[in-house]
């Protein structure tokens, strides 16, 4: 797929420029991070604010915009010869920063005086929270501010100006979402197609690797394989696959221009599921669709994430697990026993969209303060959702036998949870999915062009 014209960038910062006013935009770019020694690094990812207004995607680069002034300048330094002995050619860094429409470059170490000729000139230095250890120190050699402090005394207005361009996604940035997802679904197939019993967890991981490098593209996050699927985020592959168990797969790619795909597949070990997981699997896909079925322009999504929370209640209330008012189970946070996390988050350049500038400005309106409760406080996504918002929808349902034990030691709403039968079901695991949603002008479509199976009859047609 073409990466975006000049224009595209050009017409970002104009934007940003207009929406923030004043001052000096800083964007520090990421550099290499060794892993144990400096020239054995970690796959290098630039940031994703950086890649938003400029490109850019190799290390040792940051840039200004310099409303005042009219400028907008990539600092980073040419290659040397020896850099090139070691690292190929490159193009330069101003045939690189052309492309995305700057014409000015200057050497990384001329950085330090525009920016403090900036500040000596009384103008605002706008920076972004930092998230890594070397752009902390950058920061206070650059501005003279303490680690400590710097998260609290970057821009708010540049991150809410970045936050509310980047929540609306354009069709351009549509079309790289979509292909990320659909090497994603393709991840989820090789997986279906390969779990069995015998075969080792860390053996799935690998098809799943297989095929989304082999595609050009990289994962947008650790890969989950397990069948230990009541841990939310169990990245270690320690297991072999047994008959009656649950493998549960999340698994995304990120495309050559790092737009995030994600998404989660629940799935027997065996040829079948048991007839207590085929329940609880239905029961979630009946979450899901209540989900889904709440998604609109200028619906919370919080509304959305109670929504599947009532269903879930009552689906155990069925089951005799729960009892009382689904609704109100549901509203009281009690619902958070089986389903600890929330329905969903944002999705773009970052597979949690912008989890670095706060999920209070991305995920919530003006006002509302993110809940503190268990359960209702991991709920990344709460808001209204607009025309261009893109996010994942992942219910699920898990028994967590360390949280039952703790809940009822506690009596935790005792009104609602049927304490006494759960001990039968705390060696289930846990199971969900996982697809990914564009609202619209009237609606909401579930993005890719691939499908992901779903249903328990598209579940075993996929395991083949
Ligand atoms: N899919 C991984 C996550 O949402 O954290």
């Amino acid at each position: 797929m073409k990466p975006f014209s000049k224009e595209t960038y050009i017409q970002r910062r104009a934007e940003l420029k207009k929406r923030v006013g004043n001052g000096l935009l800083l964007f520090l770019g990421n550099g290499e991070v060794g892993m144990n020694y400096a020239d054995n690094a970690y796959r290098f990812r630039q940031d994703s604010s950086f890649l938003y207004y400029f490109g850019g995607d190799y290390a040792g680069l940051a840039a200004v915009i310099d409303i005042e002034n009219d400028k907008e300048i990539i600092f980073g330094n040419e290659l040397t010869i020896d850099d090139i002995v070691w690292m190929g050619y490159q193009p330069t860094i101003k045939e690189k920063s052309e492309v995305v429409g700057i014409y000015e470059t200057r050497p990384l170490g001329d950085l330090d005086s525009y920016v403090k000729q900036a500040q000596a000139k009384g103008q605002t230095i706008h920076f972004l929270p930092p998230y890594r250890g070397e752009h902390q120190v950058w920061l206070q050699e650059l501005l003279g501010i303490n680690p400590a402090e710097q998260a609290a005394k970057a821009s708010v207005t540049m991150i809410k100006a970045i936050v509310d361009m980047r929540n609306h996604k354009t069709p351009e940035e549509i079309e790289h979402i979509e292909a990320a997802i659909d090497v994603s679904v393709d991840m989820h197939l090789a997986a279906y197609r390969e779990v069995r019993p015998g075969k080792t967890e860390a053996q799935i991981a690998a098809a799943v690797e297989q095929t989304v490098m082999s595609q050009d593209c990289f994962r947008s996050f650790p890969t989950i394989a397990t069948t230990k699927g009541q841990t939310l985020h169990q990245h270690a592959f320690m297991n072999t696959l047994q008959d009656g168990d649950i493998f549960l797969l999340d698994a995304g790619a990120e495309d050559p221009l790092h737009y995030a795909g994600d998404l989660s597949s629940s799935m027997p070990v065996s040829e079948k599921f048991t007839e207590q997981q085929a329940m609880i699997y239905n029961l979630h896909l009946k979450t899901f669709q209540a989900a889904v079925d709440t998604l609109a322009p200028g619906v919370p999504f919080k509304q959305a994430h109670l929504n599947a929370a009532t269903v879930l209640c009552e689906g155990m209330k069925e089951i005799g697990l729960m009892k009382g008012d689904p609704k109100e189970a549901a509203y009281s946070g009690a619902y958070a026993i089986f389903f600890p996390c929330g329905l969903g988050h944002m999705m773009g350049l970052d597979v949690h969209d912008m989890e670095n500038l706060g999920e209070q400005y991305v995920g919530y309106p003006e006002g509302v303060k993110k809940s503190t409760q268990f359960g209702f406080k991991s709920l990344r996504l709460a808001r209204p959702l607009e025309p261009g918002f893109v996010f994942t929808v992942e219910p699920g349902i898990y028994f967590i036998p360390e949280l039952i034990d703790k809940w009822q030691a506690e009596k935790q709403f005792t009104d609602f949870i049927c304490y006494d039968k759960l001990d039968a079901w705390k060696g289930f695991t846990g199971l969900r999915n996982e697809l990914d949603y564009l609202i619209t002008e009237d609606g909401a479509r579930v993005l890719g062009h691939k499908k992901k199976p779903m249903t328990i009859e598209e579940v075993y047609a996929a395991k083949g």
